[in-house]
């Protein structure tokens, strides 16, 4: 070689190129993990519809193609053309008298089939009171509904939401779903939920048992109130009241999301493969002679968010598909009866290990998780909060 020097400056000029592909190449990657733009399956235009429909005929849409299990559910989908408005107990006296081993089903789920066709129920008032429960507006219609469910009794779960995640800023509204404060056996928590609902105008509630098997009940009665009270909602967060929502992160997410997406979301933490639990006993157990075949994909009760058009949708398909006593796989059925699919975002996490909740590191880019105590709620909170935070 004739020029050592033009090797060095020929070595030199290399390696200065290596680090500026370096340095795009990582401040590149850092770029996509902040932002956390839209994820999930992507939209195949063949196969993945974003236009809610609802044909006459469900049982393609349900997945029943195949020689058709005797299972209840199962022959009762089948046979369903739309659930009965008026003698709704009719349907829960042939589910006893029709399923050979009734008698033998955990006294929760005998509960739910027997009124499970029951599906209107009044708003629960104190004596003599309006709701205090004011419509959306036309000037002040929510962007984002936060609908939380909890249940009379659990005050300082409600609390810690006021205080923390579901303290509203513009464009948000926070509500809770609640059954009758009345119980069945338990104290009458009447004249408290009372006051709380003059203090607070956040809590709506009906007049039916409030138990876990009743939690569709919720679902129904929050969307037709929607359908009179708040039409034109953009996205409601379906919650339950252990959960911490990242609420900032989530509405980032969402006014990133693709319009066709956005018209038609059911977004969560998604099971695709999940099948009924068969061990009498525990918790989730659903009897053979109940339903046969595997869930549809659904996004996880504990916290998911859906486009508030769909609302008046889910309804009239609610209305033609046979009850199911989780709350989450039933509206998982409804929106596959719509021809919709739900989407997947990694930052939903409803069972969420203990250990991690002590780290607001751990939190950030994610978007919802769950369990967490009032105590843990209000903790993380604060800490996300401070200025001096450093992850
Ligand atoms: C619904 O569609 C299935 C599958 O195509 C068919 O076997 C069944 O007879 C149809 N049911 C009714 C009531 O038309
Ligand atoms: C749900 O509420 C209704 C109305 O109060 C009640 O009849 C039914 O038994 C409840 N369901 C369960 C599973 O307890």
């Amino acid at each position: 070689m004739r020029c050592p020097k033009c090797l060095l400056c020929l070595s030199a000029l290399l390696t200065l190129l290596a680090l500026k592909v370096y340095i795009e190449w990582t401040s590149e990657s850092r770029l996509s993990k902040a932002y956390q733009g839209p994820r999930g399956t992507p939209p195949s235009p063949t196969l993945v519809s974003t236009e809610p429909t609802l044909p006459a005929n469900l049982s393609v849409r349900l997945g029943q193609t195949g020689p058709l299990p005797s299972a209840y559910w199962n022959q009762q989908q089948w046979r369903l053309g739309t659930l009965p408005g008026g003698d709704c107990q009719a349907w829960g006296t042939a589910a006893a008298a029709e399923i050979p081993d009734f008698a033998s089903y955990p006294e929760d789920l005998r509960h739910f089939l027997l009124s499970a066709a029951c599906r209107s129920f009044p708003q629960w008032l104190p004596a003599g009171e309006a709701s205090h429960v004011a419509s959306c507006s036309d000037k002040d219609e929510p962007y984002l509904l936060l609908a939380v469910k909890s249940e009379p009794g659990r005050f300082a779960e409600r609390q810690a939401v006021r205080e923390t995640w579901g303290n509203t800023a513009p464009g948000i509204r926070l509500l809770f779903l609640l059954g009758s404060p009345l119980g069945q056996g338990g104290p009458d928590l009447g004249s408290l939920v009372a006051w709380e609902s003059q203090r607070y105008s956040d809590l709506l509630l009906w007049n039916f048992i409030d138990v876990p098997y009743n939690r569709t009940l919720k679902d129904l009665l929050f969307l037709a109130w929607l359908g009179h009270s708040c039409p034109s909602v953009n996205f409601i967060l379906q919650a339950q009241d252990d959960a911490f929502v990242n609420i900032p992160a989530l509405l980032d997410h969402l006014k990133a999301l693709p319009p066709t997406w956005a018209r038609s979301l059911y977004l969560g933490e998604i099971f695709t493969q999940a099948k009924p639990l068969r061990k009498p006993g525990r918790p989730f157990y659903v009897p053979g002679s109940f339903f046969e075949g595997g869930y549809p994909a659904y996004a996880s009760g504990g916290g998911y968010v859906i486009a508030g058009r769909l609302a008046p949708w889910l309804l009239q398909a609610a209305a033609r598909v046979a009850p199911f006593p989780f709350d989450d796989v039933y509206t998982g059925l409804c929106f596959r009866a719509l021809g919709l699919v739900p989407r997947a975002h990694p930052g939903f996490h409803t069972a969420w290990p203990a250990d991690r909740t002590m780290d607001p590191c751990a939190l950030q880019g994610l978007l919802l998780v769950r369990p967490l105590s009032p105590q843990d709620n209000i903790r993380l909170w604060r800490q996300l909060q401070d200025p001096q935070l450093q992850c």
